[in-house]
């Protein structure tokens, strides 16, 4: 038996110790946590996209009473990006989330289906994703998703 052991590197960092590009996405996610529609769960998300070519895409959280039917603020910000600009790797994604209580105190991680779609997208741009998780008390910086969904499956098996 020989034990497999992947490590992953996650910053944790105040808001104060970020650039002004990220702070602005940072800024951007929160203000797009008011646009989520979450008539069921009450818990808004928002994400905001830095493109390639300096564009920032922000999206939310979207819910339907057949449950299943809703989406993630991730999956609709990357894939409104995707069809938009087909051709601009996502260089920072951004994400923020609200309960009814305020602004979350651990930093937001996303879903499996959306950490999902990250991978894709870096693997179509060829390209890593910086990933900022915002919370009241320490912003998390993922440099790719190689940190985020370690043993991942991507498209390479499908060769
Ligand atoms: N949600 C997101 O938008 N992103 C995440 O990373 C986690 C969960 C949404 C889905 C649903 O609308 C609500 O949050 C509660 O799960």
């Amino acid at each position: 038996m020989k034990e497999v052991k992947i490590e992953i590197c996650i910053r944790s960092l105040q808001y104060e110790e970020l650039n002004e590009t990220d702070r602005k996405l940072i800024d951007m996610a929160k203000e797009a946590t008011h646009r989520s529609y979450v008539p069921y769960s009450h818990f808004s998300v928002g994400a905001a996209a830095l493109l390639e070519n300096g564009k920032i895409i922000t999206g939310t959280n979207q819910e339907n009473a057949a449950y299943p039917s809703g989406i993630c603020a991730e999956r609709t910000t990357l894939f409104y990006a995707n069809s938009e600009y087909p051709d601009q790797a996502v260089d920072t994604l951004a994400i923020a989330a609200r309960s009814q209580s305020g602004y979350l105190d651990r930093p937001i991680p996303p879903c499996g289906a959306c950490r999902q779609v990250l991978l894709e997208t870096e693997q179509r741009y060829g390209k890593p994703m910086r990933i900022l998780l915002y919370s009241k008390n320490e912003i998390y910086l993922v440099n790719g998703t190689k940190d985020l969904l370690p043993l991942s499956f991507g498209g390479e098996f499908l060769d």
